[in-house]
């Protein structure tokens, strides 16, 4: 299968890419910035180890015409992609907020972590889109967050929760239009909470290595782990249903 995956220079997002490659797939590594070679230096050493299987995309997921421009040069040379995972995120928020959560809001930063969680996710899947439906089996996986979910505790990750409950909300908007009007393409479709990864992100709640987190991902993408058809396809790492 040929797979993209954005934000694939480090974290969950390299995790996939190399996995990916490992269990044979062709893989598509969208990153923001290609030319620092320190941002992408993991990746060069893969693309070594796996010479043919391994491209690597300039893409801002933020990016109109960025994320265009990739879009044509995958289906000028590959026609389609079998799944994509919508991985690149942002989050600026500690665990600990100080001040007033509602008066002393950053709201350059509350922008942007919509624009990169929500918008972007949209932006990838509005000029990738036509590439999956040119795919026989596809799959699409956007990685949200347990974040999302709504909850009579806690006002933590304030931006950051309210932005990965909107990229849930985008995901079944998506789900709900292709099993109302593309039926016939039988596309699945999830929002995923991918653990608690130690991660740049995630360092300071972790639980898992990303690793586990890419393992669990590919068992589903490979169907080695069955997902039964749910009307609200809201699954962690491991295939297990995320209350929403
Ligand atoms: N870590 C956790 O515990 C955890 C838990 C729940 C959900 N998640 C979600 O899992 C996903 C991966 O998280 P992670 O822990 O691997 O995070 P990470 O280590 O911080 O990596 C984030 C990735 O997103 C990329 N990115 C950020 N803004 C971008 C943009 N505008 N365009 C393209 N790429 C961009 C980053 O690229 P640069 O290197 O260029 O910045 C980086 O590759 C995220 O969606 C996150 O919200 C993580």
């Amino acid at each position: 299968m040929i797979g993209l995956v954005t934000g694939a220079n480090r974290g969950l997002g390299y995790e996939m890419i190399k996995e990916g490659l490992r269990r044979g797939h062709t893989m598509l590594a969208a990153c923001r910035n290609t030319g620092d070679e320190t941002s992408v230096g993991g990746l060069l050493k893969l693309k070594e180890q796996y010479p043919g299987s391994l491209r690597i995309l300039e893409m801002d997921v933020t990016d109109r015409e960025m994320t265009e421009k990739a879009a044509l040069q995958v289906q000028q040379e590959f026609g389609h992609i079998d799944f994509l995972v919508n991985n690149a995120g942002v989050l600026f928020e500690k665990m600990v907020m100080p001040g007033d959560a509602i008066a002393d809001l950053d709201v350059e930063k509350f922008r942007k972590t919509l624009d990169v969680n929500v918008t972007g996710t949209a932006i990838v899947l509005k000029y990738f889109i036509r590439l999956l439906y040119a795919s026989e089996d596809a799959c699409i996986m956007n990685i949200t967050s347990e974040a999302g979910h709504l909850s009579p505790q806690g006002y933590n990750y304030l931006a950051y929760s309210v932005s990965k409950h909107a990229a849930n909300m985008y995901t079944q908007k998506v789900r709900n239009y292709l099993a109302e009007e593309q039926a016939d393409r039988h596309m699945r479709i999830y929002m995923i909470h991918p653990g608690r990864m130690d991660t740049i992100m995630g360092k300071e709640n972790a639980q898992i290595p990303p690793s586990e987190s890419a393992a669990g991902l590919y068992d589903i993408l490979d169907r080695k782990k069955q997902i039964p058809d749910m009307d609200v396809p809201f699954i962690n790492y491991r295939g297990e249903p995320m209350p929403y």
